[in-house]
């Protein structure tokens, strides 16, 4: 039933449930806090204001420049980006705080996205967890090693949603889906932050890029991005809403164009959602040389127009371009800007710099650093984290997990004994000496079993000179192990590809290698989904491991020789050709969905319309069935909430996890809505034979979405509810809901 009129709206009750939720200690801190901020504002000279608003960066070896040391000594500074190191960030923090006039403390930055020195999987690959838990352990565990290290705050989490397996960044987010990436955003949040980021295991954590970067034309980096408005509240927005909602300190906002107005000058996105409607406290930073590139985008003719344009709209802070800090003073003469503006981005930075502690304990304590960094404990971490993953996309005739009695394996491909791609593109502090290949990896777990390596190839060869003694290798072996994939910096930053098969002529090392007719798994790392049509239907096994951090080899081992059985799932779509992308599961349905019997249909003449793998995909080693698919009420009100149970039992011979994932569709609605959204998940872990009801609830800020006037609604009428272990394979019901 189609309904104009909004029946629900939330705005009220979000308001209260956010000031319900907002951490108690910062209110109650809040009231000191500010009146020191006023204090200070009254004692703090322009330039001074306008230093606290400028991010320098530091070297890449985590060095600071001797200028910094003279910026902080004039109280004209007040961040750094990747100065790192207990000693060395303490000795700038000395400059600030002992011989400045105000003793300021600075702030101190740095990517710390999966891991500072232990690293995790790429963010991709946490979000194939599924497991929240696992996502925040990954993150406490890298705000641990950074704060200890003398970092205050992490660039991360980044919570793009992305839709486009060209763009190399959709390494760094959680995939495709909003609920997914909001519940990734949380858990990393809470990692970062906990309840309390002035402690010395915790950095505030900063949600971007703000916004929609992630939708770049063509997947090609830095891109144009045009988002009705609708779109953006139902899908970018959300997981940066989780972020505020979990308490996030600070916002990045991005390189892009969005919607015509560059998004580091944008009032609508910085000032009216983000601070008005979403009641947002803590500061915006720009990208690197955002504010600067604003003259590049053609909306400011100087740094001067580009400063008062990013100042005006929102942006606090800043990083490395220094038009805030130069023109500053000039734009308040000729009242371009307010005092107010400034004062009022001042007021963010210190009162993040208040509850970072900073004031009280500007300092590392030097003897953590060498305690934390790389624990047992952190390290044991990235391993649990890392092979919880890893998503097993084939399995035939259950050839893994491998044997450990075998004879002999060949361990074969350009990643099989490297240690450098695995810990991904943007691995913070994290060293290729601390990595475990995959060889050293299967060396330490089954020391008897003869391993013939042999590289094959390198990722993006040319030549077919190394196949021969691959294919040796092989003969000689009882199975064959390949690892094979993109190397990291193929994907982050810059590193958009127009194919996204195989690079260099790896497919063609597979081939030559199954040709030997030995049983062969295909072991995948990469930072983005592959189009990999010929392995699918060919390879008899394959695991998607993407760069797993630190510990990869050792989990790769443990999945492969059966420790731990895989249990994570795409949180992306794998499509079967790039010509296919935009490829998302939550899409509209169209007025003619694709009919393999209709040529009139959406669809193409010389691919399926269907992805080689869909969200929400992966294997186990043991088998899982779903049944009993139940409502707690056929029918419920606008307000109401319904539990939706569904029993799942393991059917298999092992014990193995499986990620229920709830979907719904809103058959008839205002607005066309997706054929499916997900709308809730668990990773349950079950024994052999075991069996266990599953259960969720699905209430108004599930079943609403954004009317035509954009108010959140739940609108009445059929709801498609459905449960399963991946987007497609489903059970269904109907629920309806009345007015
Ligand atoms: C540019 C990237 O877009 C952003 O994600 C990162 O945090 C900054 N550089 C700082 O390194």
């Amino acid at each position: 039933m189609r309904s104009t009129k909004p029946i629900t709206t939330f705005s009220l009750l979000g308001v209260l449930l956010l000031l319900i939720a907002s951490p108690a200690s910062w209110s109650q801190q809040d009231n000191g806090i500010e009146s020191r901020i006023n204090a200070l504002l009254g004692q703090m000279t322009l330039a001074e204001k306008l230093g606290q608003l400028q991010q320098l960066d530091g070297e890449a070896n985590g060095n600071f420049r001797p200028e910094h040391l003279e910026l902080a000594r004039k109280g004209l500074l007040g961040s750094t980006l990747n100065v790192r190191g207990a000693q060395r960030t303490n000795q700038l923090q000395r400059v600030a705080v002992e011989q400045s006039r105000l003793k300021i403390p600075l702030l101190l930055g740095f990517d710390v996205i999966h891991g500072y020195r232990t690293i995790f999987p790429i963010s991709l690959g946490e979000a194939a967890t599924w497991d929240p838990v696992s996502v925040e352990r990954g993150a406490s565990v890298a705000a641990e090693e950074a704060r200890a290290a003398g970092i205050h705050w992490t660039f991360a989490p980044m919570v793009d949603i992305a839709r486009d397996p060209r763009w190399g960044r959709i390494s760094e987010g959680s995939g495709e889906d909003p609920y997914l990436g909001s519940a990734m955003a949380r858990a990393r949040v809470h990692g970062f932050q906990g309840d309390d980021y002035s402690r010395d295991n915790k950095v505030v954590a900063c949600a971007k890029h703000w916004v929609a970067y992630g939708a770049a034309e063509a997947g090609r980096d830095y891109n144009t991005t045009d988002v009705s408005e609708f779109t953006l509240r139902s899908i970018y927005f959300p997981p940066f809403k989780a972020a505020v909602d979990a308490g996030v300190g600070t916002f990045m906002s991005s390189f892009n164009a969005l919607n015509g107005v560059p998004a580091s000058a944008n009032p609508f996105t910085l000032t009216k959602v983000l601070r008005d409607e979403w009641k947002f406290d803590g500061i915006v930073v720009s990208d690197y040389t955002a504010v600067e590139e604003l003259i590049k985008h053609g909306i400011a003719a100087d740094g001067k127009e580009a400063a008062a344009e990013a100042l005006s709209a929102g942006v606090d802070m800043e990083m490395v371009s220094r038009n805030f800090n130069q023109n500053g003073a000039e734009l308040l003469q000729q009242n371009r800007l307010t005092q107010h503006s400034i004062d009022e981005a001042v007021r963010r930075i210190l009162r993040i710099k208040f509850r970072l502690g900073l004031f009280s304990n500007p300092y590392t304590n030097e003897s953590l650093e060498s305690k934390v960094t790389l624990s047992a404990s952190n390290v044991a971490a990235a391993r649990e984290v890392a092979a919880r993953s890893f998503v097993l996309l084939k399995n035939d005739n259950n050839i893994l997990p491998l044997n450990k009695n075998l004879g002999s394996v060949a361990l074969l491909g350009p990643l099989a004994d490297d240690k450098r791609n695995m810990i991904g593109s943007w691995s913070g502090d994290g060293r290729a000496e601390d990595a475990v290949s995959v060889l050293q990896g299967i060396k330490a777990k089954v020391p008897q079993l003869k391993v013939n390596y042999a590289k094959g190839c390198e990722v993006n060869c040319e030549q077919t000179s190394g196949f021969a003694e691959a294919v040796n290798a092989a003969r000689a072996s009882e199975a064959v192990i390949i690892v094979v994939g993109e190397s990291a910096d193929m994907s982050g930053e810059a590193a958009s590809r127009s194919s996204i098969d195989l690079p260099g002529r790896q497919l063609d090392l597979i081939k030559a290698v199954q040709e030997t007719g030995k049983p062969t798994v295909v072991v995948l790392m990469n930072g983005r989904p592959l189009t990999i049509n010929w392995i699918a239907e060919n390879s008899p096994a394959i695991l998607e491991t993407w760069f797993a951090g630190t510990q990869a080899g050792n989990a790769i081992a443990d999945v492969l020789f059966g420790d731990v059985n895989p249990g994570g799932k795409l949180p992306v779509t794998f499509p079967r050709n790039v010509g296919q992308i935009p490829l998302y599961y939550n899409h509209l349905n169209t007025g003619r969905p694709p009919d393999a019997n209709n040529k009139y249909t959406s669809k193409y003449l010389d691919v399926s319309w269907t992805p080689l793998f869909p969200f929400g995909y992966g294997l186990s080693y043991t088998k899982f069935k779903l049944s009993n698919l139940q409502l707690s009420a056929p029918r419920i009100g606008t307000n109401g909430n319904v539990t939706v149970t569904a029993d799942l039992e393991n059917t298999g011979s092992r014990a193995g996890d499986e990620v229920v994932q709830l979907y719904i569709r809103d058959v008839v609605s205002s607005v066309s809505r997706p054929v499916k959204e997900l709308k809730g998940f668990q990773r349950v872990t079950l024994q052999a034979n075991e069996k266990k009801q599953v259960k969720f609830t699905l209430g108004p800020s599930e079943l609403g979405s954004y009317s035509r006037d954009l108010k959140f609604v739940v609108e009445p009428g059929e709801f498609k509810i459905m449960v399963g272990s991946n987007s497609v394979d489903l059970l269904e019901t109907s629920l309806q809901v009345q007015p």
